[in-house]
């Protein structure tokens, strides 16, 4: 019996340092998609970046505990391939198509997954797709370009400055104390979760946030610190966005570091509704609204803020997947503005699939 549902391909897991909250995130997304109007399709990429198909207990240890995640092998190994007009998930071992696909929905939060990387070959297939397409992806991954294009819109950042391995550091590094003021945030341009961020307060610990921040990628920003609070925003939809109300997460010590994201607990306290007037509500959600724009973002993106003591909002940046785990703040912010969890994921789905709508209306050659 041929049946009208949309079939989703839910992709997660991936080679980045957030896999395992991926595979929190899908668990939530798997269990919220509406069975009357989705056929779902569970596509989990380990961490050597194999993609697998399988059941639910292929993926989850314990399918009512979201928290147990396994990507384990017994998972049919697979690929996807277009097929004429159809997106198809081949078995490795027979070359038999296994499930086809309508739309996909990645949350392989950071490298691969949220960069650009798999945006490109989703878009290779032709295939729609939630969140932002390969250029949101990757400028909201690079911190440098975003500051970068964030500036150039006349959005408030914090004073920063960009260092490339290979280049004469030494030189620069001394340019740049004599330009940022202590304590200085060093961090990877392309990473998320806080890896290898650190705060520098003086020069020598300078000196070795660079070096940590240099294992991790090949560019990296120094800026100076902003003391304030940390204030998040949901951004929905392609042309016409809306934006929830913020919320804020609220930290006992230190910055939002990954083990405060991860691990500590009683660190970092998210706040679904931060207190803040009116006024400044509406000042963060046009914000957040135009940093979505600026940073060529479609679907979906969580913006993150400073607001000073003095009222004054600095961007810090965007999460182009963020986390949709029982208790991330993307979800819950908009839950909060009175878009259910449930709401949510189709109206996800069908920004998916009008973006792809549209792209499909656009000239691909020229005739005269
Ligand atoms: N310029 C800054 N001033 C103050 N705190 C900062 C600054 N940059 C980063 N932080 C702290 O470090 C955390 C992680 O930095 P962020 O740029 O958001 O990296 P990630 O993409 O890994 O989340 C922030 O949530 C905040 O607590
Ligand atoms: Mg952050």
């Amino acid at each position: 019996m041929a049946s009208n549902k949309i079939r989703v391909g839910l992709i997660f897991g991936g080679r980045s340092g957030e896999h395992e909250v991926s595979l929190i995130s899908a668990w939530n997304i798997f269990h919220g998609l509406d069975r009357k109007k989705y056929e779902v399709s569970l596509l989990g990429i380990d961490r050597q970046g194999t993609w697998h198909f399988g059941k639910k207990q292929n993926f989850w240890v314990n399918p009512e505990d979201s928290k147990k995640v396994r990507l384990n092998s017994d998972a049919l190994a697979v690929t996807i391939v277009r097929k004429r007009s159809e997106i198809c998930v081949i078995d490795l071992k027979d070359g038999k198509n296994v499930a086809k696909i309508d739309v996909f929905f990645p949350i392989t939060h950071g490298t691969f997954g949220e960069d650009g990387c798999l945006q490109g070959m989703l878009e290779m297939l032709d295939a729609p797709f939630v969140g932002p397409g390969v250029l949101g992806s990757a400028v909201g991954m690079d911190k440098d370009v975003a500051k970068k294009l964030l500036l150039q819109a006349g959005l408030s950042i914090s004073k920063f400055h960009t260092l490339r391995l290979g280049q004469d550091t030494a030189r620069k590094i001394s340019e740049i104390i004599a330009d940022l003021k202590f304590p200085i945030f060093v961090k990877p341009a392309n990473l998320g979760s806080s890896v290898g961020i650190s705060k520098a307060e003086n020069k020598k610990q300078l000196l070795s946030a660079i070096k940590l921040a240099f294992q991790y990628d090949t560019k990296i920003v120094l800026e100076q610190t902003v003391v304030g609070r940390e204030i998040e925003c949901s951004v929905l939809g392609n042309e016409r966005p809306l934006a929830s109300t913020p919320g804020e997460i609220k930290l006992a010590k230190g910055f939002y570091s990954y083990a405060a994201k991860y691990f500590e607990v009683d660190v970092a306290m998210p706040i679904v509704k931060a207190q803040l007037s009116k006024a400044t509500v509406k000042k963060i959600q046009k914000l957040a609204v135009e940093v979505f724009q600026v940073l060529q973002c479609e679907g979906m993106g969580r913006v993150d803020f400073f607001l000073t003591k003095e009222d004054k909002i600095f961007v810090n940046e965007i999460n182009t997947l963020p986390g949709f785990t029982g208790i991330s703040m993307y979800p819950k912010m908009l839950e909060q503005t009175g878009i259910k969890y449930q709401d949510l994921l189709d109206r996800l789905i069908s920004l998916a699939l009008k973006r792809k709508e549209n792209q499909r209306k656009l000239k691909r050659d020229f005739k005269a």
